[in-house]
């Protein structure tokens, strides 16, 4: 029987150095309170957010990471002040609009995670625009997740398989856990190895929550606005220190 995830795992073909996580989900927390404990506005905390999403897209890539998922505005985002969710919307049009040509040339291949629903029309003809452009490149795997949440994606995923079923292309006795992740927004995508949360907070937020099963997680007290290349080497230190046993047991390591 293979490990949980080993099919997914399987089917990316990038296998990562010894150490490094293929998969980094990102949870970036904290850019509205490093901005308030230096006295500036929100705002000037998620344009130092964006400044750093640059910055570790690149470490990542250069660390041999072969996909980083970043959570740029979560399905529960909308409970903000609408001027602050219009703020996050311009910078990620600002953010795609300024490093989609370099992010292409540096061979990096963008795919979009979340809910299309309530997004303004012109941001996902970007982010489509983005993907497309992107779709053949063969460097980093960045995933967006934008307007994502975890159990929406799951929900999505499951009215999808009920879908198939009605129309006959699959029998409700065969549905399984590979079922269930093949209709994911994630599909094709290996599962997170490290899961790495900023700003303190010790909780998921609805964050890849059916792919977070067997990942490491790291919570970290930095805000997301100072978390750069350094940060990310010596969170990669840590995961290659722990031991993963898939519910399994340790085995001696070489
Ligand atoms: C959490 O900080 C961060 C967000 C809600 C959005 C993340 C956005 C960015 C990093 C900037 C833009 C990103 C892209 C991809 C262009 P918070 O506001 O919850 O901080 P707080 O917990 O200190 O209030």
């Amino acid at each position: 029987m293979p490990r949980p995830g080993a099919t997914q795992n399987a089917s990316s073909g990038d296998d990562p150095s010894p150490g490094i996580p293929r998969h980094v989900g990102i949870i970036m927390d904290g850019n509205g309170r490093w901005a308030t404990a230096r006295g500036l506005p929100r705002m000037e905390g998620h344009r130092r957010g964006m400044d750093a999403v640059r910055g570790v897209i690149r470490a990542a890539s250069d660390f041999g990471v072969s996909h980083l998922t970043l959570y740029s505005f979560s399905s529960e985002n909308w409970s903000r002040p609408t001027e602050e969710v219009e703020f996050l919307f311009g910078l990620l049009r600002i953010f795609i609009q300024s490093e989609l040509a370099d992010l292409h040339a540096n061979r990096v291949r963008i795919r979009v995670i979340g809910s299309e629903q309530g997004v303004p029309e012109d941001i996902l003809e970007t982010l489509a625009e983005a993907e497309k452009l992107t779709a053949a490149n063969s460097g980093l795997g960045l995933q967006v997740a934008f307007n994502y949440g975890g159990r929406d994606e799951i929900a999505r995923a499951v009215r999808r398989l009920a879908a198939d079923v009605a129309e006959g292309t699959m029998s409700a006795e065969t549905i399984g856990a590979e079922a269930i992740a093949a209709r994911l927004d994630t599909a094709g995508i290996p599962d997170p190895d490290l899961i790495i949360r900023t700003g303190g907070e010790v909780r998921l937020s609805n964050f890849l929550l059916w792919q977070a099963a067997y990942a490491e997680l790291l919570f970290v007290p930095t805000y997301w606005p100072e978390f750069d290349k350094e940060a990310l080497a010596a969170a990669i230190d840590e995961f290659a220190r722990r031991t993963r046993r898939y519910g399994g047991l340790a085995t001696a390591r070489a």
